[in-house]
């Protein structure tokens, strides 16, 4: 019913009006998490030369094992929060070390790599191998929390836990990396925090929070 509506539509829209993103051009695990890793507080425009300038300078798995530490801190220079760098190459020191170079694809290898919390094994299991598994981030809490009106604080884990089992039975059947993306892309473009797009929006029509004239106070975050 409403979720196969959002689901089908959020899915079509996004074949449509997805961006071409330097790593979203090849379904290649490493890249995934690069890009993850570096979305996590970066903006996808600030991220783009970084991701591309990183994956020349360490192309592979093995390569950025391979680098001295210095060299791979140069490389993430002005993106900061350097921890993310220091700790993307000891958890890709280990894929190499322990999985022969090839990023695991189950949910319990993934989370347990340094630096990869449930947002990022989510978001490696669906975007590079499609497997169902909930990638929920900031952008997706507001877009969830708009269309199924939920008014809980997002800032609770009890929230997270309740949309990470809504996308679970959201992922339309062999399209898990597809959604994933599609939901955070709505996030970017159309469900934005201020002045959501609604009227390009394509699941508008039967979003409770639009239909409640609630959309701009979704969703509700109070102070840690
Ligand atoms: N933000 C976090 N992950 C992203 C992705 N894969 N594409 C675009 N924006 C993102």
């Amino acid at each position: 019913e409403n979720q196969q509506f959002f689901s089908r539509s959020l899915l079509e829209w996004y074949l449509v009006h997805r961006r071409d993103l330097p790593w979203r051009r090849h379904r290649n695990p490493y890249y995934i998490w690069v890009s993850e890793i570096m979305l996590q507080q970066t903006r996808v425009e600030t991220v783009k030369p970084y991701f591309q300038r990183f994956i020349e300078k360490f192309p592979t798995i093995e390569a950025l094992a391979d680098a001295p530490e210095d060299e791979v801190l140069k490389a993430w220079e002005g993106l900061g929060y350097y921890s993310r760098a220091r700790n993307l190459q000891s958890a890709v020191r280990e894929v190499k070390e322990s999985y022969g170079g090839v990023v695991p694809d189950t949910k319990e290898e993934v989370s347990a790599l340094k630096g990869v919390g449930p947002y990022t094994t989510g978001a490696i299991l669906s975007i590079a191998y499609n497997k169902p598994v909930p990638a929920v981030d900031g952008n997706v809490m507001r877009v969830l929390s708009r269309y199924f009106l939920i008014e809980e604080d997002i800032m609770k884990v009890s929230t997270r836990v309740r949309m990470e089992n809504l996308v679970s039975e959201l992922f339309p059947e062999g399209h898990a990396g597809d959604f994933t993306q599609a939901l955070m892309e709505l996030g970017a473009l159309v469900c934005t925090p201020k002045s959501p797009h609604c009227l390009t929006c394509p699941v508008m029509e039967h979003c409770a929070g639009r239909l409640e004239g609630k959309e701009e106070s979704l969703p509700i975050k109070k102070k840690a």
